[in-house]
């Protein structure tokens, strides 16, 4: 048994940023995660290994697609699937081993095992029970279930399953247009799949901007996937290594089936909190089964806080983290802040998706004038030099104050560029302050200073 001031039950981006951000403060700092290797979900399972196949299918489009138009001529390469996911492998390895050297520089301790909370000030890992002054319960989420949609991981996949895929299928159905069901079927497409992708809403990425959703429907549609929209899924049942999926349009009450060799379920998460004795504890959850804290964190358990995707918001590794290093600052007695209206979101299809702040269609629902700064990637050089001239910025400004209330893009480099806003929003930026910041010619971010310029007196390559 071993005695810490902070012990952090999760290794995931909210929970190892918790621990090594409270060990910088001082804080004698324990980390419990049953993995075999740290980084939780983002980094084994999920954000890493996905961008590892996006960057390699992305290469594969451009050695197909764009190569030629290059002068780069020659056969296309072929796909070593297995060669591919040992570089994915190789990724994630470097990543979550970067988390293990981290953790003994930062002389954090990690227990090896699941843990459960037997009372507040203890923590459980197999026999042992150690005591920390405080305990931050980072535990994640896992996907949600379909009902009459049984994941078994081989036929019917969660994200998981899906990177990891035996072979490659040569037809893969989606459920859910959102962010992981959009990001993996480009892979698969790319790959050379039929992918259709079966979303319940009349939109994909829903609560994303409308023009947007509009602009990287009709992107992806190009490149290769289908969509059907405003359809519910009702079963799927498995059948000689493939899956037929039965669904309903949802105006016209008309029943479908599709048969698949591969059936990805991608329609959200939910927290992830089994095995940690809450309810013995009486830990407050949601009716969603998110843990309830307050605005500092703490659980209705005094000694007891929660962070990340087990509790409200959005789930996204780096809201977890920004609430990892608040929760470390305000044990150390520091004052530990998040800024919910300033969290950036983004989708890694090519082109990226990326916004930040409001949507025209949040703002018009509040009544709130504003007014709108649009440019096209086909007025910037290099988003033509790189294929990729079909989105746009479209900046969002109050309309008597001119600051910066959103922008949403869609675009090279976008979930980079997004980031210039994320920092001038912190800073009660006007867009005329953008617009009059001098950006390095041929960049793909002159396209947001090109819309905060038409945000005002107009853009210039309009
Ligand atoms: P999501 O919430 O982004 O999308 C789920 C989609 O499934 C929604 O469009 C929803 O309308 C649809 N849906 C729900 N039930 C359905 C049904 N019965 N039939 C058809 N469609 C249905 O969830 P997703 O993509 O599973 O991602 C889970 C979480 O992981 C999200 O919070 C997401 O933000 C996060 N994530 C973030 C990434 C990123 O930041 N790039 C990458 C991957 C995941």
């Amino acid at each position: 048994m071993s005695s810490f001031d902070l012990i952090v039950i999760g290794a995931g981006p909210g929970g190892y940023v918790c621990a090594i951000r409270a060990a910088q403060l001082g804080l004698k700092t324990a980390v419990v995660e049953g993995r075999e290797t740290l980084g939780g979900t983002c980094l084994n399972v999920g954000c890493i290994p996905s961008k590892a196949l996006l960057h390699a299918t992305h290469s594969l489009h451009e050695a197909q697609h764009n190569f030629d138009k290059m002068g780069l001529e020659g056969a296309a390469p072929t796909v070593n699937w297995d060669k591919m996911q040992a570089y994915k492998g190789d990724v994630v390895g470097q990543n979550t081993g970067g988390i293990e050297f981290l953790f003994k520089k930062n002389k954090v301790t990690w227990i090896k095992g699941w843990a459960s909370i037997p009372a507040a000030g203890q923590v459980k890992v197999g026999d042992e029970v150690h005591t920390a002054k405080h305990i931050v319960i980072a535990s994640g989420s896992e996907p949600a279930s379909l009902p009459g949609v049984e994941i078994d991981e081989e036929v019917i996949v969660s994200s998981t399953g899906a990177l990891a895929l035996k072979q490659i299928p040569k037809r893969l159905a989606v459920i859910g247009a959102g962010v992981i069901g959009l990001e993996l079927g480009s892979v698969y497409a790319r790959l050379g799949a039929e992918v259709t992708v079966i979303e319940y809403q009349d939109k994909i990425t829903p609560g994303m901007d409308a023009d947007v959703q509009r602009t990287l429907q009709r992107i992806l549609a190009k490149q290769g996937l289908n969509f059907v929209l405003g359809a519910a899924v009702q079963g799927a049942t498995t059948a000689e290594g493939g899956a037929t999926l039965n669904y309903k349009l949802n105006k016209t009450g008309e029943e479908h089936s599709l048969t698949v060799d591969t059936v990805l379920v991608a329609t959200g998460r939910k927290p992830f909190t089994a095995g940690l004795g809450l309810d013995t504890l009486g830990v407050a959850l949601s009716p969603r089964g998110q843990i309830e804290t307050d605005s500092h964190y703490a659980t209705n358990i005094s000694g007891i806080y929660a962070i990340g995707d087990a509790i409200a918001g959005p789930m996204l590794a780096h809201k977890a983290e920004d609430e990892g290093i608040a929760i470390a600052e305000i044990l150390a007695g520091q004052a530990g802040h998040v800024n919910y209206g300033i969290i950036p979101g983004v989708i890694y299809t090519t082109p990226e998706v990326a916004s930040v702040g409001a949507t025209e269609e949040a703002l018009k629902a509040e009544g709130r004038a504003y007014k709108v700064g649009k440019f096209s990637f086909m007025g910037n050089a290099r988003a033509k030099a790189v294929f990729q001239g079909e989105g746009f910025v479209k900046l969002i400004a109050d309309k008597e104050t001119d600051r910066i209330l959103g922008v949403h893009l869609i675009g090279p480099a976008a979930g980079d560029m997004v980031h210039e806003i994320c920092v001038a929003m912190e800073f009660g930026a006007s867009s005329e302050d953008v617009a009059r910041t001098c950006h390095a010619h041929p960049t793909f971010s002159e396209a947001v200073r090109e819309a905060a310029l038409a945000c005002g007196s107009g853009a210039i390559h309009a």
